[in-house]
């Protein structure tokens, strides 16, 4: 798998990284909208080849797959273009804003013979099956509570006013779509669609959403996903049933990095069983390397059942972005 990757901020870093430990997985191109910089990132990573125009990087034949990692605004567009010049993509979370545009991603790809992936780790993480593995002995769930909030390194820039990407409605910013997003996969990855979905949030001055949380209702349980960009809390996840919780440090943010069960009953409450604690320990791989070796799975192997739930799971979240998007604007 050869790669050109699109965007040159930390997460590309970070992607790079996981894709050089990926076995199969190379990176061949970069792109960024002007040269020094490209040359600068590509010198860096040592990658042979960089461009400025992305139209010359989409018709260069030597690269199969391109890595959209561009505002939220920009995931449609140049996803599009790159699966229309027959190239796998790997799109950044959140995939894009609308139900819509996702299906027409979707359909592309397939017309094309090509994949497009949503690059959202969590789902992919070892720990993450670990928590799917032990549901059963929750009993019966009744309240999930899923929190990713982290204090914006560009929060202090918009509380001047200046509005970067991520806090700008028109490049599809705010904490539901940045951070919450995450939250939503986890739910959603575990337990689907659900019956209802509301959101209620705070604005700033641009009337972008800096936090928010989405009430999940399913018959017979509720959870809450919480997103914030203007103030911090340790990351976690609680899956709450009457027989026990489980509980995920780092959960919603996308690492997953210790999972407990705590029995419910008698003396027993609030103490962690460890024989199904799981850290990420020194044999875990970083935790984007996970997704990554799934995607060239599915490509290598051309696993089309794996990739229709990736697919399905995706489509789900997107619906249930647009339908908060809808309801945080007509509030
Ligand atoms: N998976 C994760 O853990 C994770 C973490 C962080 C972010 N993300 C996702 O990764 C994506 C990028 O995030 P980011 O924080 O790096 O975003 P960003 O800084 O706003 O922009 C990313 C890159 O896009 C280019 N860009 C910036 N403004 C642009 C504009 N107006 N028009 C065209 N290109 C522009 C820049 O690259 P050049 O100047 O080189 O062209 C920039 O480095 C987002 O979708 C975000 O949600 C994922």
């Amino acid at each position: 798998m050869k790669v050109g990757t699109i965007g040159s901020g930390v997460i590309v870093d970070r992607m790079i990284e996981a894709m050089k430990m990926t076995p199969g997985m190379e990176v061949s191109a970069i792109y960024s909208r002007t040269l020094a910089r490209a040359q600068e990132f590509a010198r860096k990573h040592q990658v042979s080849k960089y461009y400025d125009d992305l139209d010359a990087m989409l018709k260069d034949e030597k690269l199969d797959t391109i890595y959209v990692a561009s505002p939220n605004g920009l995931h449609y567009l140049q996803s599009k273009k790159a699966l229309l010049a027959g190239k796998h993509v790997i799109c950044e979370k959140p995939f894009v804003p609308t139900v819509e545009e996702a299906k027409d991603l979707f359909a592309i790809a397939k017309q094309k013979g090509v994949y497009i992936f949503e690059a959202i780790t969590t789902i992919h993480l070892p720990n993450y099956q670990i928590v799917r593995s032990h549901l059963k002995e929750l009993g019966d769930i009744k309240l999930i509570q899923c929190n990713f909030s982290q204090y914006s390194s560009r929060y202090e820039k918009y509380k001047a006013h200046e509005v970067t990407n991520v806090f700008d409605p028109a490049f599809a910013g705010g904490a539901l779509m940045d951070i919450n997003v995450y939250c939503l996969h986890f739910v959603i990855g575990l337990f689907g669609k659900p019956d209802t979905v509301q959101y209620v949030c705070n604005r700033g001055f641009n009337g972008v959403d800096t936090s928010g949380t989405v009430l999940l209702s399913y018959p017979d349980m509720l959870a809450l996903c919480t997103g914030a960009k203007d103030s911090s809390s340790p990351n976690h996840v609680y899956i709450q049933g009457d027989q026990g919780t489980i509980r995920v440090y780092g959960s919603s943010c996308g690492v997953c990095s210790h999972v407990e069960i705590l029995p419910t009953k008698g003396d027993m409450i609030g103490k962690k069983d460890t024989s199904v604690a799981h850290d990420i320990g020194l044999d875990q791989k970083p935790h984007m390397v996970y997704e990554c070796e799934d995607f060239l799975s599915i490509i290598q192997n051309r696993d089309c059942s794996s990739y229709e739930k990736l697919c399905k799971q995706t489509l789900d979240v997107v619906s249930i972005l647009e339908e908060c998007q809808k309801q945080s604007t007509t509030v």
